[in-house]
């Protein structure tokens, strides 16, 4: 099957300009100058011609930072594979990175085999996995190098959540030199976690058991200071460092002082810090529950959005993913009632990403091929999975999505497609849709139709990260 788009713009992280994609099969096989005689023999023996005047033609997004079917404060993230993937389709999404997760006490390689056996055959586009290290034995440290060969090319450490996922300094570093031999980038949550469980328990005895004080005990600090501290671990450990879901201005400036450095240190920002903040939508009694995640949604007074949205532009933060982690309010949010530490972290948002990241396109924040870079292109470099994903280019995976910058739509849990059963973007009005979606040259999203089918998607081994300096 040949599919010929044509009269688009294509879009990449350098530029946009008019031009034809070709696909045959599965990849993508030319990129073609309009009018020009090999665009016309194209289009005469395409099977299939796929007009997209007005519209532009965009690498699939890769979102590298997603939680399906979390077992996590007592309960499950309510997308599965299934729900979860195809709603990523719909909005754009044709490749996510989730998480496979050892947890204490547990054999790594028996964790990474369950989540693979949870996937397989479910998934609407194609999937790769990090592993979560919960517990930095010495057998853990010999299975990641292990799973490094095999494609799981990142491990995510977490200095927040004591007693969960926790992990000292010592051990912190330990995993670090595992990735300085082995070639692994170590993502860390950078939350100093013991500090924040003083804090939140000293807020719960003074009796404020709400949403709002998730935020205010997470404080920035605590953000900065693991960062920091993250930052100069990595560097003793001579290991390349991706902070995730970085939301405080304080914590950004540590990355900026050690990438101006030339270390070898990035991080993720997500949609969710650059719309919210702490007053508007943290603290709203109950209903703040909605927003409960960590990193915390931060004060509007300190400027963070802004700042965020800087150092998307100065690469600063190289990356926008979701941390898409959906609970409903019933029955999830709600184990958090009268106690804002057992409130499930986490907020949905897999769908919604390229609409909300290309509204800083509309309003200047950042250029059209940032747009792409920022949700595309570095996250598949970063993750190993470059040139296959996140580009259009002869021989990449055919993963495209025809969007219209002209449409105009307000989000709401009315029509997203996500299995939760409220929207933390509920009323926010957007500018550009997904017309269409083509998962390796398969169209599965089309006209307001989903067309594609479970288990379409295919699980990608990854390589090591093309992204370091
Ligand atoms: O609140 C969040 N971020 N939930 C998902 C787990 C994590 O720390 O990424
Ligand atoms: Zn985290
Ligand atoms: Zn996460």
């Amino acid at each position: 099957m040949t599919i010929l788009i044509k009269n688009g713009t294509v879009v990449s992280s350098t530029g946009a300009d008019p031009a034809e994609v070709l696909i045959d099969g599965e990849v993508i096989v030319a990129v073609l100058q309009p009018g020009s005689e090999l665009a016309l023999s194209a289009e005469n023996g395409a099977d299939r011609v796929i007009d997209a005047t007005g519209k532009l033609v965009v690498p699939g997004g890769v979102d590298v930072h997603t939680h399906m079917e979390l077992p996590f404060g007592g309960t499950i993230a309510s997308d599965d594979f299934e729900t979860g993937t195809r709603a990523a389709a719909w909005g754009g999404t044709t490749t996510i990175v989730d998480f496979a997760t050892q947890s204490y006490g547990l054999d790594v390689r028996e964790c990474f085999d369950a989540r693979m056996e949870q996937a397989e055959g479910r998934c609407a586009i194609d999937y790769g996995f990090h592993m979560i290290i919960g517990d930095v034995t010495d057998a853990a440290l010999k299975e990641m190098d292990l799973l490094v060969n095999e494609g799981v090319t990142s491990f995510k450490l977490f200095m927040a959540y004591p007693g969960v996922f926790y992990s000292d300094d010592g051990q912190i570093l330990r995993a670090m030199q595992q990735c300085a031999g082995n070639g692994g980038l170590m993502m860390m949550h950078a939350e100093n976690g013991i500090a924040i469980d003083v804090l939140a328990e000293q807020a719960y005895e003074r009796g404020e058991t709400d949403p709002v004080t998730h935020g205010y005990v997470r404080r920035a600090e605590f953000e900065s200071e693991a960062t920091h501290r993250a930052i100069q671990l990595a560097k003793v450990g001579a290991a390349p460092l991706y902070i995730v879901h970085l939301s405080a201005k304080q914590a950004l400036e540590q990355v900026a002082i050690a990438r101006n450095n030339g270390a070898n240190v990035f991080a993720e920002t997500c949609p969710q810090y650059l719309y919210f903040s702490l007053e508007e939508h943290l603290d709203q009694g109950w209903d703040g529950a909605a927003y409960v995640c960590s990193t915390p949604i931060r004060s509007h007074h300190d400027h963070h959005q802004d700042e965020l949205w800087k150092g998307l532009r100065t690469n600063d933060l190289a990356v926008v993913a979701t941390d898409h982690c959906p609970f409903c309010m019933k029955e999830q949010k709600e184990l958090g009632v009268g106690d804002f530490r057992a409130i499930p972290n986490g907020i949905g948002g897999v769908e919604h990403r390229m609409d909300l990241i290309f509204q800083g396109v509309v309003t200047g924040e950042i250029s059209l091929p940032r747009w792409v870079e920022l949700c595309s292109t570095t996250p598949s470099r970063m993750m190993g999975l470059y040139p296959r994903k996140g580009i259009i280019q002869p021989g990449s995976d055919a993963d495209v999505v025809i969007y219209d910058p002209q449409a105009t739509w307000t989000i709401s849990v009315e029509n997203h497609h996500m299995n939760i059963d409220h929207s933390a973007y509920e009323g926010i009005e957007v500018n550009g849709h997904v017309d269409t979606v083509l998962s390796r040259g398969r169209v599965i999203v089309d006209n307001n139709q989903y067309l594609g089918s479970m288990g379409d998607g295919q699980y990608l081994r990854r390589g090591l990260s093309s992204y370091l300096i």
